[in-house]
């Protein structure tokens, strides 16, 4: 499989190695920043390297592309990829509205070329061990859950695209809260949102608190977007769904956590926990061998270019998982429930 990647900032560079190591060939590269084109090519060897993606897209001799740049070019560079016959395996958050998701997946239609968001947290071993679990066991009717992904100190790329709106759509709520979101309805096999209601805040980020390390600061940019978002969600079914993501928080430390509560049993992740009752109270470890998630993601990409395999990433879950933030971002900016329908 020969693959061109777009944007080889922090996570492109993963995506080159891992691609390389499950034996893609990295054969093109792009970016508008000269000094990661020339990092590339000395350090990974892509061959050919490009600062309009288009050039690179319109390349005969690839069978695949890896969108891995701001979130405003996820849905134009991701269909104009498809256009041009390439599969393409695409960052999340998969584009800013649900309506690009929605446009990304006609294209992928259209043209016949699978599309793969790269929701990485679906990789990991202790996930997919929970997801084979609800396939095979199941834990009854999923009617609550909660996921919790809070940062003390995390805000990234100060400055950069990461706290512009207009480049970032928004904060932790697109950057990780996508991925807390996506794994728990996930789990809960279950992506029927039916409304939102949210708030977001700004309290650190406007002072120039909460820093991290992830991303390339611009010094004097400006931050646009929340630090903190806490959604609830209302599922078709009835069940319901909080989220709360932070970039930053006065708390002791990193915090990730995500439980689904069944009428039959619960689940809790990371750790492949699941928990019940049998006359007694059960509790029950998972088995399975971590493994880099990042580099099973790079494999599954490697099956569906090649194998045409499923992507593990379905239209109608992008969809709604996008709508899902979308309608909870809007619902924080209005002050009321959201309905998914208003944003689809
Ligand atoms: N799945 C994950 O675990 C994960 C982790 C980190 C980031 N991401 C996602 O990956 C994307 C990139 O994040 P990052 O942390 O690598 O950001 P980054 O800022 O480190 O890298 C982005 C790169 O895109 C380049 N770029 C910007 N505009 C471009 C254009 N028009 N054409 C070509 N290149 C362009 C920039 O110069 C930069 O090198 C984001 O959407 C982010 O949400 C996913």
């Amino acid at each position: 499989m020969r693959v061109g990647v777009i944007g080889c900032g922090s996570i492109g560079k993963v995506h080159i190695k891992n691609l390389k190591a499950v034996g893609a060939e990295v054969v093109a590269a792009c970016d508008i920043d000269e000094a990661e084109l020339k990092y590339v090519k000395s350090n990974f060897g892509v061959e050919h390297v490009y600062k309009d993606y288009r050039d690179l897209v319109a390349r005969s001799d690839l069978d695949a592309v890896v969108v891995a740049t701001p979130n405003y070019l996820h849905s134009r560079m991701t269909i104009d990829a498809l256009r041009e016959g390439k599969h393409v395996l695409c960052e999340k958050p998969p584009a800013l509205t649900a309506r690009e998701v929605k446009e990304m997946y006609e294209a992928s239609r259209r043209y016949g070329r699978s599309l793969l968001i790269g929701l990485t947290l679906r990789f990991r071993a202790d996930s997919r061990a929970l997801r084979r679990y609800v396939e095979e066991v199941g834990i009854g009717e999923p009617y609550y859950a909660r996921a919790s992904l809070l940062r003390r100190s995390g805000i990234p790329g100060y400055g950069s695209w990461f706290t512009r709106k207009a480049e970032a759509g928004s904060g932790p709520l697109y950057d990780i809260g996508v991925h807390a979101l996506d794994i728990t309805l996930w789990l809960m096999n279950d992506f029927g949102v039916r409304e939102a209601w949210a708030s977001t805040y700004a309290k650190f980020g406007p002072r120039g608190r909460g820093l991290g390390t992830w991303g390339k600061p611009v010094p004097g940019g400006p931050f646009e977007v929340e630090d903190l978002a806490a959604a609830m969600f209302r599922m078709e079914s009835g069940a319901t769904v909080l989220l709360e993501v932070s970039w930053a928080g006065h708390i002791a430390a990193d915090h990730f956590r995500v439980i689904v509560l069944g009428d039959r049993g619960g689940l809790e992740f990371p750790g492949a926990k699941v928990y019940g009752e049998e006359g007694v109270l059960v509790d029950k470890q998972l088995k399975y061998a971590e493994e880099d998630p990042y580099l099973v993601e790079a494999r599954h990409f490697k099956e569906v270019v090649e194998k045409g395999v499923e992507p593990v990433t379905k239209q109608e879950e992008m969809v709604m998982l996008q709508a899902a933030l979308e309608a909870a971002l809007r619902s924080a900016a209005e002050g009321r429930v959201v309905r998914i329908s208003e944003v689809l």
